[in-house]
């Protein structure tokens, strides 16, 4: 089936909803120059991911992070978003999406715009003290390791800063309960640039009436996809937005 006859079906999933979810990991970011994790070119062929970026290692020795972790970090501060970004944050302006799930850490939704947006895996904006929990912001960290501060402490106390992101072994953020009762809620949830590979964020294509997927490759939720796109995210919401302003769909917003 060619990529235009799908875009039209996931309109029309679109259009049939009540309410409709989002759920975003890293391939929605590759268009924007950001690796994914998987692929073959993904940030895990370059560090161990489940030592580099463990809880557990970061109290230990927070230094792992600070000297193979935080490099690869650079490109997602810089990042801008992409035409996937941007069209899903239409789409909610519009109301033909209630809000946002995403694997990702990169912010690029609130850069595109999208209001509801629910941060699985944390963030880059700030590091918190792991003694006192006070919170500075991402840059004043990076000043801090830049000129050699590794790990980087806090002044006062002493305490170590640590990301706002999620590590392995992280308890996830406690918004995730109120996702998986928006996902539950919901029509319809669109998965996309996700391997789906990592729980418990693959729990919530469990929970949806019906799940549509525009992902390049494989995902652990195929089976249950009333519809797969197998395309590049950027390709795949450009052509939805041109399909659903061919509809009379008011989409409003930055141009694809
Ligand atoms: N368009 C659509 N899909 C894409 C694109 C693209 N332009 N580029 C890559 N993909 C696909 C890949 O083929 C892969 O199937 O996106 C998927 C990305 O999967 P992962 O790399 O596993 O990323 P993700 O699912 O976000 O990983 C989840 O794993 O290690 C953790 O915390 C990390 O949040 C991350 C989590």
């Amino acid at each position: 089936m060619d990529l235009v006859k799908k875009i039209n079906d996931l309109a029309d999933l679109l259009l049939e909803s009540g309410k409709t979810m989002v759920l975003t990991g890293a391939g929605i970011s590759t268009e924007s120059g950001i690796p994914d994790f998987r692929g073959p070119d993904g940030l895990w062929s370059k560090v161990d991911p489940m030592y580099v970026f463990h809880a557990e290692t970061f109290i230990y020795r927070p230094e792992v992070f600070y000297e193979a972790g935080m490099p690869l970090m650079g490109p997602l501060q810089a990042a801008q978003p992409n035409a996937a970004h941007r069209v899903i944050a239409d789409l909610e302006e519009a109301g033909l999406v209630w809000g946002v799930v995403t694997q990702n850490v990169d912010g690029l939704h609130q850069k595109a715009g999208s209001k509801n947006v629910f941060e699985m895996h944390g963030h880059l904006r700030s590091a918190t003290c792991l003694k006192c929990r006070h919170v500075i912001p991402w840059d004043r960290l990076a000043e801090m390791v830049a000129a050699g501060e590794i790990p980087p402490r806090h002044q006062d106390c002493g305490g170590v800063f640590k990301p706002d992101a999620v590590f392995f072994g992280d308890p996830l953020p406690p918004d995730f309960y109120d996702c998986c009762r928006e996902v539950s809620e919901s029509d319809l949830l669109v998965v996309v640039g996700s391997s789906l590979e990592v729980s418990p964020v693959n729990y919530l294509p469990q929970l949806c009436k019906r799940l549509a997927i525009v992902n390049m490759g494989p995902t652990m939720a195929d089976y249950r996809a009333v519809l797969k796109v197998d395309a590049k995210a950027g390709e795949a919401f450009t052509e939805l937005k041109r399909v659903l302003q061919e509809r009379g769909v008011r989409l409003s917003g930055s141009a694809v």
